[in-house]
């Protein structure tokens, strides 16, 4: 959604909120702004447009000043141009607001607000929250915070900068992700860690309901009665520190190839190699719950929800439980029969998706037990869960999921593992994936480097395609629909993903020379089937470019183009298979010039339903 930044101590504030805004506009960049208090009045510069073209403009003479708050914006309410940018202010500029999140009652505010003589500038909600602020924001800031939280409905993370109190910035949380940033003579607020952009010491969760005090010598966190409440610190790691893209072109680039190292990192975290059994102790699941559990349900929404269909395979398959996938978005509407016997797993890279979320608060109160696999522990979702498995695929800046998405199948899998062993039914299948998750790592690395030849040839061949169709079958439909939304995420193809076995039941009418299509064929009981596929699109004149096992012999007799992978058991093999679809999505989209870490109308975390 959008990003919001605020800073108040001894520098000047204005390169700071550049920086935060920089390295928050992968939330949003329809529009950016900031605004600085410069010791008399409140300076505000934003229009329509990226950090990159805008922050030259901004004259640091016009914006001097330590303390400020700065705004990336993906436009929700009002057009993303100058007047609904943010920040927000009131007629007067007595107060200027960021804010990330929607207000729902908007209307009826806004009419109450006409109605007392207010004349609005903006087409947008965030309007609203600074005309409400500004009547008691300067001789009570924290009245005027609690009204709005007694009056305004919906879910939003706020900072304000008042004209009266050049040394204060005051945060409003209630929903939507904000951290307050904690340094030496210097604080700042942030929608989340990366913006901190290690000049954080420690950091402090806002809960829901919340507001802070934020000056450069002084934090006080209070709760919606106005009493004070501990300020809890956490320590910055150093690798959430990272903000950069360690000479690659683009943050995806980078995540992509960092895939072997988060995949070691992980196995070797959870797993016990000595007695070969993956470990999950810090769960609140342990085998007696395990053996209760009659059904899983995992929620997730879009590359999330294609690691939740791998999940339900590897949990049926290993600890042969009834496991389904499910569009975080459409759970509430199948009213699903939950009790304590069924378990609900999210599955969420930033662990703020709205629609996610609320599936979750659904399972709570239907009292099921709750799991997450997120990639930010410390987050709304990791809030609410009995549990947390951390995939540790480390910060994912490019909108398009990577890393975190095979850490998401990695974690998933060990999961199951841990299920079969606790139910007892621990296979040979399991066994064998126990002994080759070894292997996963360089299996990664050498598909890297032995498909980066076969991709650029493929490049030349489908980039200007219109469309395009991706096929798998068992846990590798799941790498399908992947490999699809990657490529029309980033490429702007319309690519359509479909278990394999879907074709002749009508994709197969869309078949033509001049949509390409890839299909997954690597080692497993699905690969004749898929090869059989293959030929009756070859047969209507159909490109294709077949994964394959290395060493293959029939894949190129069948294929126009094969990446060839390692043979690696069915249920590792789509950790491994989406990589060179990921960078033959990236590849394809830097030939069509798309930005590829910023894709048109998306945002990296939709915190909004
Ligand atoms: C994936 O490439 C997309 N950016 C998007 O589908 C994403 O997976 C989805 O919005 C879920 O996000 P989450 O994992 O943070 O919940």
């Amino acid at each position: 959604m959008c990003g919001i930044i605020g800073y108040v101590g001894r520098s000047q504030a204005l390169p700071v909120l550049v920086q935060g805004i920089r390295l928050l506009s992968y939330r949003g960049y329809d529009s950016a702004g900031v605004a600085v208090h410069d010791g008399t009045t409140l300076r505000i510069e934003k229009d329509r447009g990226r950090i990159s073209d805008l922050a030259p403009r901004w004259d640091p003479a016009t914006l001097a000043g330590s303390t400020g708050i700065g705004h990336t914006r993906w436009a929700t309410h009002g057009a993303p141009n100058r007047v609904n940018a943010h920040p927000q202010s009131d007629a007067a500029n007595v107060v200027a607001v960021v804010h990330n999140g929607i207000l729902e009652n908007d209307l009826a505010l806004r009419e109450e607000l006409e109605k007392a003589g207010v004349t609005f500038r903006s087409d947008t909600d965030t309007e609203v929250f600074a005309h409400l602020f500004a009547r008691d924001g300067g001789k009570d800031p924290v009245a005027a915070a609690r009204e709005l939280l007694d009056r305004c409905h919906g879910h939003f993370a706020l900072a304000f900068v008042h004209a009266d109190h050049p040394e204060r910035i005051v945060a409003v949380r209630r929903g939507s992700p904000l951290l307050l940033g904690l340094g030496v003579r210097e604080n700042l607020v942030a929608s989340d860690l990366r913006a901190l952009a290690g000049r954080a010491d420690a950091v402090v969760e806002l809960g829901d309901d919340q507001i802070a005090i934020v000056e450069a010598d002084d934090v006080r966190v209070l709760d919606k009665s106005g009493s004070d409440v501990e300020v809890v610190r956490r320590p910055v790691e150093e690798h959430e520190r990272e903000t950069d893209k360690a000479g690659f072109a683009h943050f995806m680039a980078k995540e992509i190839h960092e895939q072997p190292e988060r995949q070691y990192e992980l196995v070797h975290g959870r797993m016990d190699t000595v007695r070969g059994h993956a470990r999950f102790d810090d769960l609140p699941l342990q085998a007696a719950d395990w053996k209760r559990i009659e059904r899983v349900d995992l929620v997730a929404c879009g590359t999330a929800y294609h690691a939740c269909l791998y999940g339900a395979y590897a949990l049926e398959r290993l600890a042969r439980i009834p496991a389904r996938a499910l569009m975080a978005h459409e759970y509430d509407a199948r009213q699903p029969r939950l009790d304590d016997r069924t378990l609900v797993i999210a599955v969420s890279q930033s662990g703020e998706t709205a629609d996610t979320k609320v599936a979750v608060e659904l399972a709570l109160r239907e009292k099921a037990r709750t799991l997450a696999v997120l990639n930010v522990p410390h987050s709304a979702i990791g809030r609410l869960v009995e549990g947390v498995v951390d995939m540790h695929a480390g910060p994912e800046v490019g909108v398009a999921s990577t890393k975190a998405y095979t850490g998401m199948l990695t974690s998933l899998l060990l999961l199951a593992l841990a299920a079969a062993e606790a139910r007892g039914t621990t296979n040979d299948e399991a066994r064998e994936l126990i002994a080759a998750l070894d292997a996963v790592p360089d299996a990664i690395r050498r598909t890297l480097a032995r498909t980066e030849g076969v991709v650029a040839d493929v490049v030349r061949e489908i980039y200007r395609a219109g469309n395009m169709l991706y096929l798998g079958r068992g846990p590798d439909a799941a790498t399908a629909l992947e490999g699809a939304l990657k490529m029309k995420e980033i490429s702007y193809i319309h690519a359509e993903g479909y278990p394999a076995g879907e074709m002749k039941h009508g994709p197969i009418a869309l078949v033509s020379f001049d949509m390409p299509t890839v299909a997954i064929a690597t080692a497993g009981p699905w690969r004749d089937r898929m090869l059989g596929n293959v030929r009756e699109v070859k047969a209507r004149d159909g490109l294709v470019v077949l994964l394959a096992a290395e060493g293959d012999v029939d894949a190129p007799k069948v294929a126009d183009f094969v990446l060839p992978v390692p043979s690696l058991p069915p249920l590792l093999a789509p950790i491994v298979n989406v990589v060179p679809l990921q960078v033959l999505a990236y590849e394809t989209a830097k030939r069509r010039g798309c930005d590829i870490d910023q894709p048109r109308n998306l945002a990296k975390t939709v915190t909004v339903q």
